[in-house]
């Protein structure tokens, strides 16, 4: 297969080349490549040429909150490649008093003949127990080179600093990448009771019973235990300004800190919360969405990459009937947006066509620093001879109204309804197959392949 005519755009440079794929990998790159007898073409013409999007951060049928997560495998990885998403990152978690292995078995087989992208898994570890340690090492060998843990939701996934440090200490030695979650989740389960004892419980209150400070303060946190344990820390979904000032003042020092934030906190502010009726219910997850003076700061620090990665934390719940199971309790509103396959979209329009980002720092933060980071690199996350074909066409001038009832992800409300974008995948591939098309999906349920991620990653380097 030759795709010509088009600009093939790397987090490095931009330059007009065709590129040749054989089987499942690039073979060669180059401004003259000749077609060949037989060969297949995709005229890229107008088009740019990325390598597929990396997205680090899914929750795939993940019981949570009394319900599971309504995208499944099948679903969720289809909507990631309409939008050119083509590796995805979902989390395994470890059931408090069960062993970690479990854990990946029940993921891979939700898993198991419905992935039509490749994909990976992290583990959560709710629990080390008296083997957790020894498993933690286990995991690795198994290509699961990164874990989440959780210093929020007390009584359900939060762990303490002794268990996060313990974690941090092992993977300093087998090089796995601890990702945390870093709010305070102590101080806001008390302010949580408060309000509601005070009978505060519209789904504003949401927002504003997980103060900024809370955030801050964990990752504050993390940076020590990574410092003194010599481990590397990934934060998920960082969201407010002042946890960034935290990760920035110590990537300054040297420590190796790494953060993610997702097009929710650069896009939208805690006024969603606030919609009339049970409708800001759409916007409830953690951290929460911040006031308006955040998002701007956000930007910045991906320009000047304080932030290293864009992620979604796809976590769908449907309106109708899962978010309506806190209608007179937020506190039981189903934690969790959808967004996997509006990522790339959102970041081209609001980022690479606003200016706030040049289009090599875009693929960098949606697909080769992903890679890098998570052992993935660089089979995925690149444009070169020898990595996975996994290529998206991109038209910079397709004009798009982001909607429930046009996308793909099987939830019944779009955190970005009506958003007008410019710029979207025309055609997607996988391992050299074209999976989507035209906005029609040519893939086939269960053609993803489960990726052996390698430890000591980019976090390391
Ligand atoms: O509200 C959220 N973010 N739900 C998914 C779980 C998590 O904390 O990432
Ligand atoms: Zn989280
Ligand atoms: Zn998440």
């Amino acid at each position: 297969m030759l795709i010509r005519n088009g600009t093939v755009v790397t987090s490095k440079d931009s330059r007009p080349a065709a590129i040749r794929i054989e089987g499942e990998r690039i073979k060669e790159i180059g401004p003259n490549l000749k077609a060949a007898a037989g060969e297949q073409i995709i005229d890229a013409t107008g088009m740019l040429v990325f390598p597929g999007g990396i997205d680090v951060h899914t929750h795939l049928d993940m019981p949570f909150g009394g319900t599971t997560s309504s995208d499944d495998f099948e679903t969720g990885t289809k909507a990631a490649a309409f939008g050119g998403t083509t590796t995805l990152i979902d989390f395994a978690i470890q059931p408090k008093g069960t062993r970690m292995r479990d854990a990946l078995d029940t993921w891979w087989k939700k898993a198991q003949d419905r992935a039509s992208i490749d994909y990976g898994l992290h583990l959560i570890v709710t629990d080390l127990g008296s083997a957790g340690l020894e498993d933690m090492d286990e995991i690795v060998k198994e290509g699961v080179a990164s874990f989440k843990l959780f210093m929020a939701y007390p009584n359900v996934l939060m762990v303490d600093d002794a268990t996060i440090f313990q974690a941090l200490s092992r993977t300093a030695k087998n090089g796995a990448l601890i990702c945390l979650h870093a709010e305070n989740g102590g101080i806001i389960d008390v302010i949580v009771r408060r309000a509601v004892a005070e009978g505060k419980t519209a789904p504003i209150y949401h927002g504003l019973t997980r103060p900024v400070a809370a955030e801050a303060e964990a990752v504050h946190r993390a940076v020590a235990m990574s410092e003194i344990s010599g481990a590397p820390v990934y934060i998920v979904h960082l969201s407010s300004e002042d946890a960034l000032n935290e990760v920035r003042e110590a990537r300054d020092r040297g420590v190796p800190i790494f953060a993610e934030t997702c097009p929710q906190y650069l896009l939208l502010t805690i006024d969603e919360l606030a919609r009339p009726g049970f409708e800001g219910a759409k916007y409830v997850f953690t951290p929460p969405l911040r006031e308006k003076q955040h998002p701007p700061k956000l930007w910045e620090g991906l320009k000047h990459d304080h932030l290293q990665v864009v992620s979604t934390d796809h976590c769908p719940f449907c309106f109708e009937d899962q978010k309506i199971l806190g209608k007179d309790d937020f506190t039981k509103i189903p934690n969790g947006g959808p967004g996997v396959e509006n990522r790339l979209q959102l970041l081209f329009n609001y980022g690479v066509n606003e200016g706030k980002l040049t289009v090599n720092r875009f693929v960098e933060l949606v697909s080769t620093t992903p890679a890098k980071l998570f052992g993935l690199y660089p089979r995925k996350g690149e444009i070169a001879p020898g990595s996975d074909a996994d290529i998206v066409i991109w038209d910079p001038k397709a004009a798009h109204t982001i909607s429930a009832k046009t996308h793909h992800m099987r939830v019944d409300y779009s955190m970005f309804e009506g958003f007008q974008v410019v710029g979207n995948a025309r055609t997607v591939l996988s391992r050299g197959e074209i999976i989507v098309d035209g906005g029609k999906f040519i893939g086939r349920t269960g053609r993803g392949n489960f990726l052996k991620r390698v430890a000591r990653g980019g976090a390391w380097q």
